[in-house]
């Protein structure tokens, strides 16, 4: 039996699935049972009805799955398999915010901890943050960690939107240089990106709306500015397009520490559990699932 065999094997056996990110490589997609962007992950793994959750991502979505689904075995295989931009923002930054802005609500891109979660009035992800900001009576609202969602997300609203702290950032997104990207094709950017590289989109989407966006056009070529691997997802979907990615070093080192080999000793040996203590989870909880109703 080869390693894919295995895997659909456990999977059968211990009523298992696996959901994957955009960003995982092309080999960990096609063995998942639903890849997608945050959003749909997290909504996915909000109706799923298996006794397993295989999570190939990073922590802070294994750990959305594990809040949501109390009573499921969430694993992700990877105990190092961490987003960056989650590091800038602790829970005293934003007591400190809060206390500075009594006033104002707490947007949490899904990019935090659950601790951070906890402390939010709500989350959001790429896909959602302009409509979850909208949605909110507050006129001033402390977002983050990523400023740069922050400052697309002032843009899109009328509402005074404060970056919580002031340069969190990914560094996979921040380092894709506007001189270097090719301009031969429809431009489609993740609003992680500079503002600079933001200003010459064509379109500046979520991971699962760049699949929307091609799928509604006509365009054979595109040109694609966040994580290298977006474009086998887009490959996959679209093989009669062409898909060039903006920056070949954009490589988020956390998605990539998840690999098949490590897929099927997760499920081998139900390892490594996603635990979120439940007086965080609560909160967080709240904080997820108010996302979810909005959007
Ligand atoms: P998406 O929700 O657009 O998939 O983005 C997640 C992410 O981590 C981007 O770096
Ligand atoms: Fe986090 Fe950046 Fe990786 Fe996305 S690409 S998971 S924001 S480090």
């Amino acid at each position: 039996m080869n390693l894919n065999e295995k895997i659909e094997k456990l999977k059968r056996e211990k009523n298992a699935i696996i959901l994957a990110h955009n960003y995982q490589v092309d080999e960990v997609q096609r063995i998942a049972d639903f890849v997608g962007d945050s959003l749909e992950l997290a909504r996915k793994a909000s109706q799923v009805d298996a006794s397993i959750i295989v999570f190939a991502g990073v922590d802070f979505m294994a750990e959305t799955a594990a809040i949501l689904n109390p009573d499921k075995k969430v694993l992700i295989p990877s105990r190092i398999a961490s987003c960056e931009m989650a590091r800038y923002l602790t829970p005293e930054i934003i007591e400190e915010y809060r206390k500075k802005y009594p006033q104002a609500a707490v947007v949490l891109y899904v990019n935090s901890t659950a601790e951070c979660k906890a402390l939010a009035d709500i989350t959001c992800t790429s896909a959602n943050a302009v409509k979850i900001v909208n949605s909110l009576d507050e006129d001033t609202i402390l977002f983050g960690p990523d400023s740069n969602l922050a400052r697309y997300v002032a843009k899109h609203t009328d509402k005074k939107v404060i970056p919580m702290p002031p340069s969190g950032h990914c560094y996979v997104h921040t380092n894709i240089d506007v001189e270097n990207i090719p301009r031969n094709g429809v431009l489609l950017v993740h609003p992680e990106c500079p503002e600079e590289v933001q200003s010459i989109a064509d379109a500046i989407v979520s991971t699962g709306g760049m699949v929307k966006f091609v799928a509604k056009s006509d365009a054979k070529r595109f040109i694609v500015a966040t994580e290298r691997d977006m474009v086998a997802r887009l490959r996959r979907d679209f093989p009669d397009r062409e898909f060039v990615p903006a920056w070949n070093n954009a490589i988020c080192l956390g998605m990539k520490q998840i690999t098949l080999e490590k897929i099927y000793r997760s499920l081998r040996d139900e390892v490594y559990q996603v635990k979120v203590p439940e007086k965080i989870a609560l909160k967080a909880r709240r904080a997820i699932e108010r996302m979810l109703e909005v959007s």
